[in-house]
């Protein structure tokens, strides 16, 4: 189970991640935003970030205009590591070298078809570990 959540600003790539979810026959929760009204991105960052924490999705994929709000926000949870990614390589070491359970997209600055790549890779990339989660192991303060 993949979690989803936007901002007004992602709310239009969000839906087009369910589609590419759905192809994959992927379930997906959807945290919200439920339409393009103006929203407060924290509010969905936080509901994402406890439905990882406490399991009720594996991971989630997190839109907003830019992807630097919900990625901000994110990260604020311990236990979190939300990655912005804006093409497959990114989203393939996002995984492979950072562990992150979750990815941020920038919705107002990514195509749907790059956007598609970010998806598979993220979904199909395992983490490395090694070196990297030494280095993992060092991110909390
Ligand atoms: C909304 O206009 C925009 O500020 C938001 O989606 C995001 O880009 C913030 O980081």
């Amino acid at each position: 189970m993949i979690g989803l959540a936007s901002d007004h600003a992602g709310f239009e790539l969000k839906e087009f991640i369910k589609s590419v979810l759905d192809k994959k026959g992927i379930a997906h929760k959807d945290f919200g935003a439920y339409s393009t009204a103006s929203v407060d991105y924290p509010d969905y960052a936080h509901k994402l970030a406890t439905a990882v924490l406490n399991g009720e999705v594996k991971s989630g994929i997190a839109v907003c205009g830019t992807g630097n709000g919900m990625a901000i926000a994110l990260n604020r949870h311990k236990g979190i590591r939300a990655g912005l990614c804006w093409e497959e390589e990114v989203a393939q070491l996002v995984r492979a070298h950072n562990n992150a359970n979750i990815m941020v997209l920038p919705g107002r600055y990514i195509s749907e078809a790059e956007a598609e790549l970010c998806i598979t890779a993220f979904l199909e990339t395992p983490f490395e570990g090694g070196r990297h989660q030494g280095r993992i192991d060092k991110i909390e303060i």
